[in-house]
């Protein structure tokens, strides 16, 4: 596996097999990989002739500077685990190759956007988001991108973004992973502590409770998203949201029917903010 820091070196390695036809998938990330992230990489690697994996802690999408200061970072860990999972290319830039001076453009996703992270994260989160990877499809122009479902805003934000910036690539999107008892895979787990890990499975508590809830007859998004709440409560945490929305424009329901519901929370326990969701409807997880 080579390690690239530039534009030029990304496109003058991808240049021979792209002439040669020989398709390229990119899995965007920020580091500190988890099986979440080495999932994507062994997916793509099964799909694609050449993987790459781009490693950039995104200054623009992180709206408090300090989960940006405190976010993990060890590339020489990073760069075995792609290695191991089967990438050709870790892209790791500067910030100065990927922001250089004078940069002034914003890709701005409206709607779906708004809501929920938007709502709690600021709207600059998702324009940072959507700006940095609309410049990593532009740098790799790759033919298929490989994200997780654990953020799914983010990943409706990015097929909005494609779809109408006419942007040449497929998305394939990989399951959560969890831990054995239901936590969702995050960079930011290492950051909680014993106590704030047990807490932590709030999440799957109140996504759990609710699709219990549904699975008994309730249909009501009202009294799901209460149910939710009040076992988030019994580990002694407030989500900052649990709502039920649909999953491609993230618009809340009043009620679920037959069609996919998404059910998304988030939570702070500790200094750590957690998000997790689950489909009903739809082949959930
Ligand atoms: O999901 C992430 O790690 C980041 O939001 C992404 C897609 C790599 C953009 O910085």
């Amino acid at each position: 596996m080579k390690t690239l820091r530039t534009v030029d070196e990304l496109r003058a390695g991808l240049n021979g097999p792209r002439r040669a036809g020989r398709s390229i998938g990119l899995v965007p990330t920020m580091g500190a990989l988890h099986e979440g992230h080495l999932s994507l990489i062994r997916r793509a690697r099964t799909s694609c002739d050449e993987v790459v994996v781009s490693l950039f802690v995104n200054p623009a999408q992180f709206d408090e500077a300090g989960d940006l200061a405190a976010y993990p970072r060890d590339e020489a860990r990073d760069e075995a685990l792609a290695a191991e999972a089967g990438a050709d290319v870790l892209f790791a830039p500067s910030p100065a190759e990927v922001y250089p001076r004078g940069f002034a453009t914003t890709v701005v996703v409206d709607e779906v956007s708004a809501a929920l992270e938007g709502e709690h994260r600021g709207a600059a989160h998702f324009a940072g988001v959507a700006t940095v990877v609309t410049k990593l499809l532009n740098m790799a122009q790759p033919d298929v991108v490989f994200f997780g479902q654990k953020d799914a805003q983010q990943v409706a934000v990015i097929r909005r973004l494609v779809r109408d910036l006419d942007i040449p690539v497929r998305i394939e999107v990989g399951d959560t992973i969890r831990e054995a008892d239901g936590l969702a895979l995050s960079s930011r787990n290492v950051r909680l502590r014993a106590d704030e890990r047990r807490r932590a499975l709030a999440l799957r508590r109140g996504l759990d409770a609710v699709r219990a809830c549904h699975a008994a007859g309730e249909r009501d998004a009202t009294i799901l998203a209460a149910i939710g709440r009040a076992a988030m409560a019994e580990l002694d945490v407030e989500p900052e949201y649990l709502e039920l929305v649909l999953p491609d424009s993230f618009t809340p329901v009043a009620s679920v029917g037959e069609q996919p519901v998404l059910v998304a929370v988030a939570a702070r326990v500790g200094d750590v903010r957690l998000i997790d969701n689950d489909i009903l409807n739809g082949s959930g997880q």
